[in-house]
């Protein structure tokens, strides 16, 4: 049955992993157009075939670095390009329903007095830097578009802070201050702004702040069931195909286990 998303287009940034390939893949079932971007080509490729075989008329990929503007720009310079030539599911001029500022993460679980300039870097660069770039170059094709939306990922990191976690903290509270500020920068037009900001998904967010260790990344979830990136893709495809006239402001998901970022109920192996 064809939903409100049926034949929209739906630009997903840090698409090649986690919240991102699985809300491609949602939103594929929904028979929306996606427009996938990350730094890994071959799992972007995997990521698009497999939205492709969930439903979209079109899933396809190109490079898109954040934290670089020439990248997103161009970037964002050919996701007009794809919308205005594809058939039937094109548009000209090139319009999009959806946005997803997506790409980011954490890196290092540090006290201040030993933080790493090159995890700060990444942690501002992509979660607020990249969410603005990627915003400022794909506002022009949402403005307009009666019903279209800008679905921020946030974190429980962005609503309170955590010791070791100052700058993820800081960053992804700097993502819910924009969502705010553009939520009021753009009242008065048809586009819906969201933040949806999760607990505990188990994604590769641990083991790219853990940098590479896996063992450490899985004892971030032991003994808990933690959220799955489909539970994310889920909400976010229930925010934006709700009624053009209903804005979701705010969404927090977390694990039944996770009360708060501190505060979670791990089962021993006995118990
Ligand atoms: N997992 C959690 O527990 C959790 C909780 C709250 C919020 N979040 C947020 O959810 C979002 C998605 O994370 P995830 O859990 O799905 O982790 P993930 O599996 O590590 O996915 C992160 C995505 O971001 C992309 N990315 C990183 N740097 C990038 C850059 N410079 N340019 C473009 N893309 C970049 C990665 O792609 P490439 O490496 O291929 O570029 C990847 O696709 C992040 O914003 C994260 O902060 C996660």
């Amino acid at each position: 049955m064809p939903s409100r998303l049926t034949d929209s287009w739906v630009l997903i940034t840090g698409a090649s992993s986690g919240i991102g390939a699985a809300a491609a893949r949602a939103f594929a079932a929904e028979g929306a157009n996606v427009l996938l971007g990350a730094r890994r080509l071959d799992r972007l490729q995997a990521v698009a075939a497999s939205a492709r075989h969930a439903g979209a008329p079109n899933a396809m990929f190109h490079e898109l670095d954040v934290s670089r503007t020439s990248s997103v720009d161009a970037f964002v310079e050919w996701a007009k390009d794809q919308i205005e030539r594809c058939g039937p599911h094109g548009r000209s001029p090139a319009a999009l329903d959806v946005l997803i500022n997506n790409a980011g993460g954490a890196k290092g679980l540090d006290p201040v007095a030993d933080g790493k300039d090159d995890d700060w870097e990444f942690m501002m660069q992509t979660n607020v830097l990249g969410l603005l770039r990627v915003t400022r170059a794909c506002l022009p094709l949402l403005v307009d578009q009666p019903g279209s939306c800008l679905l921020n990922i946030g974190s429980i990191a962005g609503r309170q802070g955590y010791q070791n976690g100052a700058a993820y903290c800081a960053a992804k509270h700097g993502e819910r201050a924009i969502t705010q500020a553009l939520r009021l920068e753009l009242c008065g037009k048809p586009v819906r702004v969201c933040t949806v900001d999760p607990g505990f998904v188990e994604t590769e967010f641990s083991l790219v702040r853990f940098h590479g260790d896996a063992g450490r990344a899985r004892k971030v979830y032991e003994g808990m069931v933690p959220l799955r990136a489909e539970d994310i893709a889920e909400a976010l495809v229930w925010v934006a195909a709700r009624p053009p006239h209903v804005c979701i402001d705010e969404l927090v998901i977390k694990p039944t286990d996770q009360a708060a970022i501190d505060k979670v109920h791990r089962r021993t192996a006995s118990a």
